[in-house]
């Protein structure tokens, strides 16, 4: 890992203001989740626009004008068609690259920079920027107090390049899993090929985000705990030897569950929930440039990643943090 960057929206959504026209409250949702307030994108703002702020940065964080190859990590692209990466590649100054989407929900992200690994390992790249963003809110149902509390919108990237396997910034191994079997437990029903929307209106709510948030939880925190300790156990770590957890900002109750299933303890997670929400692709590159911009991960320093989102899908990998300007 070379790089890395993010790019918030503006306007921050307290807990008060959504109180004002859901029945909920700033404590129930606090004592819930975690979460204080979240950033929602300005009508006219699209995925896009927050990924290439975010891949700018982290291009900059890594010396590198370009790469070979643009992933872009989305629940929410620009449009159902084209993918987004390509018009990221463009805006960034890189026609002709290489760009493409990555579909794992919240997940993404981890699939992301498998994936991008894997072009480096095949010597199809040499250079790759890993985008997660997001424009949740613009999936969210208004009246649902169930999922507006909880999803804010943003991005975050980093930069791979290839590179040696004992250096500050190596990255892996990587354990990645799904179960479509839980498909609707995430899901926005309407707007593809099984519930069309093609001249035909769709039913009330169906074109919003929906989820079982009993069930997600359970699931969340099984998954996030036995992909993190696959990936600890292919490392050759121990619990011990991680500094740092930056997992998947879904609920702070989650990550707090996950933590002690690994057996570490709650100081060693990274947590930005109460300030951005579940920001689900863009949620661990959002973190980690947080987290490095604010002194927390330093170089040589020990990070696990855990991610788990729709699909059913969760991944996780490991990463020495690498020697980085935190201008
Ligand atoms: N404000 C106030 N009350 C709310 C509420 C809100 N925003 N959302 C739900 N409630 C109510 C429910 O209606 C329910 O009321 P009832 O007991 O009268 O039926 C009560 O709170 C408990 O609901 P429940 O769903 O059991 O709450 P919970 O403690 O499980 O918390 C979530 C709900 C959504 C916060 C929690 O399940 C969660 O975080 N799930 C995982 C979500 C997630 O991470 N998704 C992304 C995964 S990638």
């Amino acid at each position: 890992m070379a790089g890395v960057g993010s790019c918030l929206p503006s306007r921050v959504v307290s807990n008060d203001e959504l109180a004002t026209r859901l029945d909920t409250s700033d404590a129930w949702i606090r004592s819930r989740t975690g979460i204080e307030q979240r950033h929602f994108a300005a009508p006219g703002t699209a995925t896009s626009d927050l990924a290439v702020g975010a891949g700018a940065k982290a291009l900059k964080s890594s010396g590198e004008p370009t790469v070979d190859a643009v992933i872009v990590a989305t629940t929410t692209p620009d449009r159902p068609c084209p993918a987004t990466a390509p018009v990221v590649a463009a805006r960034l100054g890189m026609t002709g690259t290489a760009a493409y989407d990555v579909s794992a929900v919240c997940t993404g992200f981890v699939y992301g920079l498998a994936t991008a690994a894997g072009l480096i390992l095949a010597e199809v790249a040499d250079r790759v920027l890993v985008i997660g963003a997001e424009t949740f809110s613009t999936l969210l149902d208004p009246d649902d107090r169930s999922t507006s509390v909880i999803f804010g919108d943003g991005a975050g990237a980093v930069v791979l390049r290839s590179g040696t396997g004992t250096e500050p910034g190596a990255l892996g191994p990587f354990d990645l899993g799904s179960d479509g079997e839980g498909e609707a437990l995430i899901t926005v029903p309407a707007g593809g090929s099984r519930q069309r929307l093609s001249g035909v209106a769709p039913r009330p709510g169906e074109a919003y985000f929906a989820m079982s948030g009993k069930d997600v939880f359970r699931h969340a925190v099984r998954r996030m705990t036995g992909s993190a300790k696959a990936v600890l156990d292919r490392a050759g770590w121990n619990a011990g030897d991680v500094d740092h957890l930056v997992s998947h900002q879904a609920n702070l109750r989650i990550t707090h569950h996950v933590a002690e299933g690994i057996g570490l303890p709650r100081e060693r997670c990274f947590n930005n929930i109460a300030e951005v929400g579940n920001t689900a692709a863009a949620s661990i590159p959002l973190a980690l440039d947080q987290a490095h911009t604010r002194g927390v991960l330093r170089p040589a320093q020990r990070v696990l990643l855990t991610a788990f989102g729709g699909g059913l899908t969760w991944g996780s990998t490991v990463l020495t943090w690498p020697q980085l300007d935190r201008s």
